[in-house]
């Protein structure tokens, strides 16, 4: 279905031209209720989204084109492990991973919960292992740094929770995280640790991404080399992923391999095995809680009318901005330190699902956008480098400000700052500025924001923002009637990385490629 063509994107349509000149201040003027209409408090957290240019009939509409969309067929069908990946042939059960265990819930007519609370017991015994110093090296020696190898959803996700999560930490653990497949990464962690107290978890799903296994053999002979036999890999090295036999085939011990499903995609595996080196960092309890979190907010968003669904709220006003604003971006602040790299994590999460270009149907989209580009840093470093752009662009920046009440690390009047910064720019960002005399120093104003603010960053609290963003660009991916659940789109490039790596390895003539690529290889072949 062309969400173009249903009845509530005409009105919509509409709407928008009537809402061109209407300004935000004027809607707050007119009405004293507007922030208490316009925002929910959910747990610790609330969401305020009253500074948006919406009134009651634009989330009317904006409900009714969900509706139109079934929303509420596909949340019913992805819950209950519907094949909803229809590229792949699989279900989509991420929100299995933090279920109720008593709760089935049934892939080709298997449960699928005790299969995660087997692993999950697993994960309890290896964490409990490593904090008590049961889990030693092949010189005897207890294991006091974890590197984690993988890349994408086996690396984002993970590292950005684990950064997240640094006030939780155990003593006398130190986590690592190694992407990228320049060795500059891999070596500047090996300087700073000891082979025999390291522990190397191999995190991927397929066990055949280029880049994760190119750092795991180097990082296996590193360890050889200092060990002076290959008997050291069974202790030291880990895995986690779907693909038993590759990982028996790199030699790792199977005792040690975590197991992980198709039906949980890499972008949205934390809650999985995948999530072992954030157990590592915060321990068991602390991991749990954080899938707690995200439960409570499956429930929220499973079981909650959209005028009161935070993530179908989210997910419209996105949808509102994209397509009839043509919003061509969408900003995350997050005014906490801690939450440095929650931006880059949510770029992989919305990007990967919602970059796309065929619909679920399998037509070429035209007449409407999907995915916006998702950025951001933490304010206040970005008051000092984009915010211009965004008080004065020409391009609208829909932005959600995220800010945590209760400083971690409470001192003088630093949090007090903070907490000004942040709402001096949703209110500027609102108000404008009017200055006839100086064009350049006025604001127009009227610009849309979010303001997501949490008690306290706790495992719980973190799992619950993270899960609202699983599900808002769930909400998006059905309304554009696209497949949120896969990835073709990375495919070309590694395929050709495969054919430049044979050539950059020989002197072989170049056949096949564009001239500017065959120039660029000559260029190369040449400098080495
Ligand atoms: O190339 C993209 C991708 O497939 C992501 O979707 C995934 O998170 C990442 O690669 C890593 O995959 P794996 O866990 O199989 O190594």
């Amino acid at each position: 279905m062309n969400p173009t063509e249903t009845t509530a994107w005409k009105s919509l349509s509409e709407h928008r031209r009537e809402m061109e000149s209407v300004h935000m201040r004027d809607l707050f003027a007119r009405d004293p209720e507007r922030f208490k209409r316009f925002s929910i408090s959910f747990a610790d957290t609330l969401f305020d989204y009253s500074k948006n240019r919406i009134t009651e009939e634009t989330l009317r509409l904006l409900f009714d084109l969900a509706d139109e969309m079934d929303l509420p067929g596909w949340i019913e069908r992805m819950f209950a492990g519907g094949k909803i990946n229809v590229t792949e042939h699989r279900a989509v059960l991420h929100t299995a991973l933090r279920n109720l265990p008593e709760n089935p819930v049934y892939v080709d007519g298997e449960n699928v919960m005790p299969r995660i609370e087997a692993v999950l017991a697993k994960m309890r015994d290896f964490t409990r292992s490593l904090h008590r110093g049961d889990l030693r090296g092949f010189s005897g020696q207890a294991v006091t740094d974890v590197v984690n190898i993988g890349i994408g959803g086996s690396d984002l996700g993970p590292h950005m929770v684990t950064e997240a999560l640094k006030p939780y930490h155990r003593r006398g653990i130190r986590i690592h995280f190694v992407s990228n497949v320049d060795a500059t990464h891999l070596m500047e962690i090996l300087r700073r640790i000891r082979p025999e107290t390291t522990l190397f978890i191999v995190a991927s799903k397929t066990f055949t991404t280029q880049e994760t296994l190119t750092n795991a053999r180097s990082a296996r002979r590193w360890l050889v080399e200092f060990s002076g036999s290959e008997d050291a890999v069974t202790r030291h090295f880990a895995a986690v992923s779907a693909n038993p036999e590759a990982v028996w085939k790199f030699g790792i011990d199977p005792h040690n391999r975590f197991d992980i499903w198709d039906w949980v995609g890499g972008r949205y595996s934390l809650w999985s095995a995948i999530g072992l080196p954030i157990a590592c960092a915060v321990g068991m309890e602390a991991f749990e809680e954080l899938l707690a979190g995200a439960h409570e907010v499956d429930e929220h968003f499973r079981g909650t009318p959209f005028d009161r669904n935070i993530p179908v709220i989210m997910a419209m006003l996105g949808i509102w901005y994209r397509n009839f604003f043509g919003a061509p971006t969408h900003a995350i602040l997050p005014y906490t330190e801690y939450l440095h790299l929650f931006p880059a994590y949510l770029q992989q999460l919305d990007m990967e699902s919602n970059g796309k270009s065929i619909d679920r149907d399998g037509n070429r989209i035209t007449g409407y956008q999907t995915g916006p580009v998702i950025w951001g840093k933490p304010g206040t470093n970005g008051q000092h480098a984009f915010y211009q752009l965004i008080h004065q662009g020409t391009q609208p920046v829909p932005a959600d400000f995220i800010l945590t009440l209760d400083p971690q690390n409470p001192d003088g009047d630093h949090h007090r700052i903070l907490t000004a910064h942040f709402l001096a720019q949703t209110e500027a960002l609102l108000k404008g500025r009017n200055v006839p005399e100086a064009l350049h120093r006025a604001f127009d104003g009227n610009r849309p924001t979010n303001s997501i603010l949490i008690d306290r960053l706790t495992p719980r609290s973190l799992g619950r923002l993270i899960a609202l963003y699983e599900h808002k660009i769930f909400v998006q991916g059905i309304v554009w009637n696209i497949n949120s659940f896969d990835q073709w789109g990375v495919e070309l490039g590694k395929q050709l990385a495969g054919t430049i790596l044979e050539e950059l390895r020989s002197d072989t003539p170049l056949s096949g490629h564009d001239g500017s690529t065959t120039g660029l290889i000559d260029h190369i072949r040449r400098k080495k």
